[in-house]
C-alpha cells in the first residue's frame, strides 16, 4: 500500500501516519522529520533549511523532492510508503508523481484530513512546549496555516484529477479518524 497524507498542520499527519504504517506494515516517511533531522544533525542540507522550518515557510521544492523521492523509493522497495507531509505545492506533486509512477511506485490513494484552522490551532498550541520550535509562538503557528491555505487547493485538484483523493473528517477521535482512512481505501473497497 502506497499512500500520500495530506492535511493543515495538527490535522494529524503524524499520529495516522504512524498508526497506519503500523497496521500495514509499510514505512512511515515525513518529509517534516526528516528536514528536522537534518537540522538536529547539522548536515549542509539541515543549515540551509533550519531558517525556513523556524519561520514556518516552505523549503524549496528542489531541495524537499529529491530527499523525499530517496526515502519513498526505499519505503516502496520494502512494500509501500505512508507519506506525510508531502507534497505541499502543486510542483511537489506532479514532479513525483512523474518520478515515482517511471518506478511503478505511484500513490494508491491520497488522503486528506479536513480541519478547521480553530481546531488545527488548538492542537498545535496543545503541544507547545513539546519541542518543536514551529510550535513555541502564535504567530508561526498561524503563518504555517496560512502557507498551507495558499497551496493546498491545486494539490487536492491533483489528485482529484487522478481519481484517487480521499477526503477524510479529521476532528474525530484519533481512532474514528484511522478507521475512516482504512474504509475509504481502495483495497478495502476491492
Ligand atoms: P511538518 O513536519 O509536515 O509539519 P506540519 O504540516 O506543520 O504539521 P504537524 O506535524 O505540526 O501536524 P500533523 O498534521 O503531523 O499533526 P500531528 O499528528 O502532529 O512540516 C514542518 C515544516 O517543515 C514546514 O513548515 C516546512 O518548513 C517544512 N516542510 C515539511 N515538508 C515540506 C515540503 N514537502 N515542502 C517544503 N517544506 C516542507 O497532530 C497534532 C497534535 O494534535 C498532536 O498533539 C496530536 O496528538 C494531536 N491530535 C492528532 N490527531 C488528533 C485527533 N484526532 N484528536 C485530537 N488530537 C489529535
Ligand atoms: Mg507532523
Amino acid at each position: 500500500m502506497r499512500i500520500v497524507l495530506l492535511g493543515a498542520p495538527g490535522s494529524g499527519k503524524g499520529t495516522q501516519g504512524e498508526i497506519l504504517a503500523e497496521r500495514l506494515g509499510v514505512r512511515h516517511v515525513a518529509s517534516g522529520e526528516l528536514l528536522r533531522a537534518h537540522v538536529a544533525a547539522g548536515t549542509e542540507l539541515g543549515l540551509t533549511v533550519a531558517e525556513s522550518l523556524e519561520r514556518g515557510d516552505l523549503v524549496p521544492d528542489d531541495t524537499v523532492i529529491d530527499m523525499v523521492c530517496e526515502a519513498v523509493a526505499a519505503a516502496a522497495a520494502e512494500g509501500g510508503y505512508i507519506l506525510d507531509g508531502f507534497p505541499r505545492t502543486r510542483t511537489q506533486a506532479e514532479r513525483a508523481y512523474a518520478i515515482a509512477k517511471a518506478l511503478g511506485i505511484e500513490p494508491d490513494a491520497a488522503v486528506y484530513l479536513a480541519l478547521d484552522d480553530a481546531v488545527a490551532r488548538g492542537r498545535l498550541a496543545g503541544r507547545a512546549g513539546g519541542g518543536r520550535i514551529d510550535d513555541a509562538d502564535a504567530s508561526v503557528i498561524r503563518h504555517r496555516l496560512e502557507v498551507f491555505h495558499a497551496n493546498m487547493q491545486p494539490i487536492l485538484e491533483f489528485y482529484a484529477s487522478l481519481g484517487i483523493l480521499v477526503t477524510v473528517d479529521a476532528a474525530q477521535t484519533v481512532v474514528a479518524v484511522t478507521d475512516a482512512i482504512l474504509a475509504a481505501l481502495p483495497s478495502a473497497r476491492a
